[in-house]
């Protein structure tokens, strides 16, 4: 190992010059989250680097949803503790930070297993983040975990043209925060609080900039982004249709998405947004968990399979090739064999283009922990295994489906080899094609030629225009309606 001390120490001129490791785990809110801590810990001084031995402040940003999620992160931390020592032999200080959901569910206890950590702060109060740095260089552990009654975001300095530019031409962008659903399984209402809407003004002044420095495609983010309100100039009430009419709006944004939304929430007006707006990608994560009505009763998801399944219809009628993904727990409490077959015949209504699926994990707490009639974990690993593979079989037929069609699609970074780029299709694929193609950031026609394992092969250079078929179209299997 190298000693880089010198190099990472304020030098005579006193040009700061520390560098912070940053380590995300969890979901693109916690990206987004890091992202713009790197941008508050920049202003203070701080180079980002991708060496951790190279750090003089370590960041993890952590996840709680899962115990596996959770645990992770001790790990990790006792190696960082092994660093540590290794570099205070040298005469060299490392900090050490943990942000994100397990800071805010375990607070104080943190310091307590792990003693390496100097600072724990919560993800309502990161703006903090410089401040609560400075008490532990006067030697304090620190905790900050109160949800903060100032806005974060305010409070938090405007990310720059150069900063957007290092993250390409696809970003993201918070646009709410929290939840209010308590699903029994969730951990969310309790490590990021209750919903909270950012508002518009603020919203549409950081896409501004994200366009201005050449972001086409933005990703709205939310633990539960469809439950976004707000006001428009006007004063009047509008909800996240209205607000993705409004960034439709804006010049150089070709493509918008968003992530991720709860059945119950998605109205009227966000379905028509989908046949209305072009930009909109036809590809929309909509988690339902489990297909059995009395699993899903317990998970207080306050729907059925039905209304999920006539919602699906719904939107499909808006937007006929619109690519579906979901999020499933097998094995929640009281789950039998009939429940979880609900799960796969729902699984086989809907054909999922993507999904997600998971073991349940009883976190503490949450209702779902003090329930009776766990499932054994034998049982809950079999069903996973067999729900996957039903998913897997839907998403290549999906991704197949698509061979011998011409698609849109963002090029978005070089290829593993340089006669390459990589870019996405309207429904999340990555697509590799050829460089020739089109430089990053342009949207290209292409006529996808085959699948590989996780993306789509197109290496026939751009389709003009006038000769693209099918384009983007997918054939919409029909959902079975149930009464
Ligand atoms: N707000 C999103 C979900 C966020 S958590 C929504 O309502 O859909 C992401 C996914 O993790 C959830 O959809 C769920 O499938 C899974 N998950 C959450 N808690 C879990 C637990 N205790 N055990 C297993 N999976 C869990
Ligand atoms: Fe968790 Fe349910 Fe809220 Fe999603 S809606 S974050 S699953 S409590
Ligand atoms: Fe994990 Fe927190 Fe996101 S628990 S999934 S990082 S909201």
């Amino acid at each position: 190992m190298t000693d880089t001390t010198a190099a990472t120490r304020p030098d005579e001129t006193g040009i700061n010059t520390r560098k912070v490791f940053i380590k995300t785990y969890g979901c693109q809110m916690n990206v987004y989250d890091s992202q713009r801590m790197g941008d508050a810990l920049a202003r203070d001084g701080y180079e980002p680097t991708e060496v951790i031995e190279d750090a003089d402040l370590v960041l993890l940003n952590t996840c709680h949803i899962r115990e596996r999620a959770a645990e992770k992160i001790y790990s990790e931390l006792g190696r960082i503790k092994l660093l540590k020592a290794e570099k205070a032999e040298r005469g060299v200080e490392m900090r050490v930070a943990v942000a994100g959901c397990v800071a805010q569910a375990e607070g104080q206890e943190i310091i307590d297993r792990a003693p390496v950590v100097d600072l724990v702060i919560g993800p309502q109060t990161y703006h903090r983040l410089p401040e609560a740095l400075a008490r532990v260089a006067r030697g304090d552990k620190v905790v900050e975990t109160d949800y903060a009654v100032e806005d974060k975001f305010r409070h938090l300095p405007k990310v720059t043209a150069p900063q957007i530019r290092t993250r390409g031409v696809t970003a993201f962008l918070t646009v709410q925060e929290g939840c209010d659903k308590f699903c029994t399984f969730c951990v969310v209402p309790y490590t990021r609080g209750s919903e909270v809407s950012r508002p518009l003004a603020q919203i549409m002044g950081e896409a501004r900039a994200l366009a201005a420095a050449g972001v086409r495609e933005v990703t709205l983010l939310g633990q539960n982004v469809n439950a976004w309100s707000g006001q428009d100039e006007a004063g009047r009430d509008i909800g996240l249709g209205g607000l993705l009419r409004a960034l439709a709006e804006i010049p150089g944004f070709a493509r918008l998405r968003y992530t991720t939304s709860h059945p119950r929430d998605m109205d009227d007006d966000l379905i028509a947004a989908h046949r209305d707006l072009p930009a909109l990608m036809p590809y929309l994560h909509l988690p339902v968990q489990s297909g059995s009505d009395r699993i899903l009763k317990a998970m207080n998801r306050r729907h059925t399979g039905a209304d999920y399944l006539r919602l699906l219809d719904r939107i499909r009628q808006a937007r006929p090739d619109i690519a579906l993904s979901g999020d499933f727990i097998v094995g929640f409490p009281g789950e039998t064999d009939a429940d979880f077959e609900d799960t796969m015949k729902l699984v086989s209504e809907v054909r999922y283009a993507s999904a997600f699926s998971f073991k349940y994990s009883a976190r503490p707490g949450t209702p779902g922990a003090t329930m009776d009639d766990h499932v054994d974990e034998a049982v809950k690993s079999e069903r996973l295994q067999r729900l996957q593979a039903l998913l897997r079989e839907h998403q290549v037929d999906f991704a197949e489906s698509l061979v011998g069609r011409d698609i849109d699609v963002l090029v978005e970074k070089p290829g593993r080899y340089p006669h390459q780029r990589v870019g996405r299709s309207p429904f999340l694929q990555p697509v590799v094609l050829d460089a020739a193609a089109g430089e990053i950031g342009d949207i290209v026609t292409v006529r996808i030629e085959s699948t590989l394992p996780n993306s789509l092969l197109a290496t026939g250079g751009a389709v003009p225009a006038a000769e693209a078929r099918h384009r983007n179209a997918v054939p919409a299997e029909p959902i079975r309606k149930i009464a």
